[in-house]
């Protein structure tokens, strides 16, 4: 049997001879299978990667090749890879095989077409995916359309434009996660994760005039160890409404409805005064306890998503601040407008009832698979 030997000259001549060996023997080779068991020992014995024939040309001859002769021999070699899976890609179809039921190709041809077909499990969208379609869905049913924006954003865009100053204390509320090597540039030109869905409010108010309606679903990311409610990747939903004459009753209006549709029309909202840099005057939004109902209480026992306290903190949201106009060119005598960003886990967390933001992201389909 053909076995492949070392060179010991690597002229044009020699190699031609060579190869003229090798092919002979595939040849010959080829011609004598009968049996799929055969056809199999064939394409292992040229083209297994240990120890095949192509793999023993690779290192007998390509490799040993001195440096002026690499070129033709890697020719070569390469020719004779194609001709070799040819070969064998042909030999698989040879009709000359023994018994029907033997060749490789009657296999296929005795295909049972009344079998049940190879089912391949349907993949379902992932919860927290499927929290921030409805959160969506939510605001363009009120006419808002959908804006997204980069991850990796620059300081002027997390920070600067939405009226955090540079080494403002307001900044470290972020637990930024800054990309590296930066430092050569000029401060808002730096790289770094968007810890928020807020910067979309600033490209889009730079290419559009008002009035504004938008909602901008987006993953973001904080320099949070992992635990049951926090991952340093998390997902917001943003909305931003800039129009003529909108008032906090505007932004109270919307909300409520909007966790009317999302929770069930029972529930009820509750602002409490807060603090964002882009908006004056901010408020936190609170969500009577969809589980115990606002009581804090289930049966004798303390609710806890709500902590007991019947409210659950859903978003962060106020009036646009008229300082954030200034960067991208609106009249702040002229518009006005409302904010708002809610945590898309969260709500997901909540609308399950699953008790680890973690099992989201950790890819076990045990879990995922329930939500399908
Ligand atoms: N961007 C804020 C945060 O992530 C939330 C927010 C959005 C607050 C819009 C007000 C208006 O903490």
């Amino acid at each position: 049997m053909y076995s492949v030997p070392k060179l010991k000259s690597f002229t044009e001549a020699a190699l031609d001879k060579a190869v003229e060996k090798l092919l002979a023997a595939l040849k010959e080779e080829a011609s004598a299978i009968k049996t799929e068991a055969e056809w199999k020992t064939f394409r292992d014995r040229w083209m297994a990667r240990k120890n095949g024939v192509l793999t023993e040309i690779n290192d007998l001859w390509l490799k040993a090749a001195p440096k002026e002769a690499k070129r033709e021999v890697g020719q070569r070699v390469n020719q004779l890879k194609a001709l070799v899976e040819e070969a064998v890609a042909k030999a698989e179809d040879l009709p000359a095989h023994g018994s029907a039921a033997d060749s490789p190709k009657a296999a296929t041809d005795s295909l049972d077409v009344t079998l049940p077909g190879n089912r391949r499990p349907l993949g379902s969208e992932h919860p927290v995916i499927k929290t921030m379609h409805e959160i969506v869905s939510v605001f363009r049913n009120l006419g808002y359309s959908v804006e997204e924006g980069p991850v990796i954003e620059t300081d002027y865009y997390n920070f600067e434009a939405l009226n955090f100053p540079p080494n403002h204390p307001a900044r470290d509320t972020q637990d930024t996660l800054f990309i590296s090597n930066q430092e050569s540039k000029p401060q808002r030109e730096r790289l770094l994760l968007r810890t928020h869905t807020s910067p979309v409010q600033i490209r889009t108010m730079e290419k559009m005039k008002p009035p504004v309606r938008i909602v901008i679903p987006g993953k973001v990311h904080r320099n949070d160890p992992p635990d049951a409610s926090h991952s340093p990747m998390f997902h917001q939903v943003e909305g931003l409404a800039v129009d003529t004459n909108i008032t906090f009753c505007d932004l109270k209006g919307t909300l409520d409805h909007a966790m009317k549709v999302l929770f069930g029309s029972s529930v009820k909202t509750s602002f409490r005064p807060s603090f964002f840099p882009f908006t004056e005057p901010s408020a936190e939004m609170m969500v009577s306890c969809f589980i115990c109902g606002g009581s804090g209480k289930r049966g004798s026992e303390p609710c806890r998503p709500c902590k007991q306290t019947g409210w659950i903190e859903i978003l962060g949201c106020g009036m646009v601040d008229p300082n954030v106009y200034g960067f991208v060119d609106y009249d702040p005598k002229k518009v006005s407008g409302f904010a708002f960003g809610m945590g898309a886990d969260r709500i997901a967390i909540l609308k399950y009832g699953v008790d680890d933001i973690q099992l989201f992201f950790n890819g076990d389909v045990r879990f995922l698979e329930q939500f399908g």
